[in-house]
């Protein structure tokens, strides 16, 4: 559906938004209309290169054919059920899940900050079962993200920022160490601790990599006092750094790992994964929502699951992301250029994020900002060394605009 097919302008539709939408996003200055693969259309079918993907979501490209005639088939059939009967679309998913990252369990949910609620319900149920009620504290990273809903803000270590301010008490039972040292974790960890939560890649945090010692570390520690180790892989997930869960490239399992964005391709699902001891812990009437594992969130997520691993796309994440990510560090101004796969950060020397962002999408570039001086990268993974080349000429361009 178009504009004219409402009968609107693009500025009534902003007006409107404006007028009746809380407002708690920095939007881009146009309305989007369609998108295909690495491009995004405004109104008046300006061409947008996508280099964030609906923020590491449309993996497999902009409303991918097979995504959309997967939704289209089962939109026709069955829309949603709740979880009384059984579905076809959530037991060919589960599989899928399951065979592919080596997991023997999976519960569906609808966003990265529910799955993250899951995990935490989990930790803390299985702290309850194996060692009674006083097991609940879990060591989270300074500057990790893990959505906004109040388990998952109360595990995100930022405490001074707008995720937290306002909101307080944020939930009883998080402490915050340093990533990647392993020595803050193990001072962070105390008798009531029964797990680790962190982001193999801290995204919202600057786009930091895990070292494989620390999370090597991190394994063992849990190991050695009984504690769950839990990934975050909401934005890691699914083929952006490479492998299909981030983990598996360093070879350091978690016992449940959380994922969304990427999974959908566009329709919002999420879900938990565990190993088979970490999942005994639910049961029956322990957690539930309504649309979990919704017929047509599955179905989409089949197919996109399976787009990317019949288009190698993880392999494409990484020749691609290395090319770009070596190319970016010839950018001027650039202190930093750091990631994994197609996640990508790239650090300024100047205080001016943000202008870069608005620069590029003046010069038809989609970024995000990240605080002062950080842009990251996560395009669809179909993106091609061409579409790169595209983007640091435009970046290139957004810099120099700044002086
Ligand atoms: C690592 C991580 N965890 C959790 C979330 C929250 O996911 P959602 O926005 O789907 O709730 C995000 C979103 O950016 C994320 O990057």
């Amino acid at each position: 559906m178009q504009l004219k097919d409402y009968g609107l302008t693009a500025e009534q539709v902003i007006e409107l938004t404006k007028k009746y939408m809380i407002d708690t996003y920095e939007r881009f200055s146009f309305v989007s209309v369609r998108a295909k693969g690495m491009y995004l259309y405004d109104e008046n079918d300006n061409a947008y290169l996508d280099f964030y993907g609906g923020i590491a979501v449309n993996s497999a490209g902009n409303c991918n054919e097979k995504v959309v005639a997967a939704v289209i088939d089962q939109v026709q059939d069955l829309m949603h059920t709740f979880n009384y009967p059984y579905t076809i679309p959530q037991a060919l998913l589960a599989e899928k899940i399951c065979t592919t990252i080596g997991m023997d369990k999976v519960y569906y949910q609808n966003s990265g900050t529910e799955s993250n609620e899951a995990m935490i319900k989990l930790a803390r149920k299985y702290g309850t079962d194996n060692y009674g009620p006083n097991r609940y504290h879990i060591v989270t990273a300074k500057k990790s993200f893990h959505g906004r809903t109040y388990g998952a803000l109360s595990a995100t270590g930022q405490p001074e920022s707008a995720i937290h301010k306002g909101f307080e008490p944020v939930l009883p039972g998080f402490s915050y160490a340093e990533f990647n040292n392993l020595d803050s974790f193990k001072a962070a960890v105390t008798d009531d601790t029964i797990a680790i939560m962190v982001e193999p890649v801290q995204g919202e945090g600057g786009v930091i990599p895990a070292t494989k010692e620390f999370l090597e570390g991190l394994r063992k520690l849990c190991d050695e006092k009984g504690m769950l180790l839990l990934f975050d892989e909401v934005q890691t997930g699914w083929f952006r750094t490479g492998t299909a869960m981030c983990y598996q490239s360093y070879g350091v399992k978690p016992d449940v790992v959380s994922m969304a964005k990427a999974l959908g391709g566009g329709m919002p699902i999420g879900a938990i994964a565990a190993t088979a001891k970490a999942a005994a812990t639910l049961n029956p009437g322990s957690h539930g929502s309504t649309y979990s594992g919704n017929p047509i969130c599955c179905a989409a997520a089949l197919a996109q699951v399976n787009e990317m691993i019949d288009r190698k796309l993880g392999e494409n994440a990484t020749e691609v992301g290395n090319y770009f990510m070596d190319k970016l560090k010839t950018l001027p101004h650039v202190k930093d250029v750091r990631g994994m796969g197609l996640l990508v950060g790239v650090e300024f020397d100047i205080p001016n994020a943000v202008d870069i962002k608005h620069n590029a999408i003046d010069r038809n570039l989609l970024t995000t900002a990240i605080g002062a001086n950080i842009i990251r990268m996560v395009p669809p993974l179909i993106v091609t060394k061409e579409d790169c080349d595209k983007a640091y000429a435009i970046l290139k361009e957004s810099v120099e605009a700044i002086g």
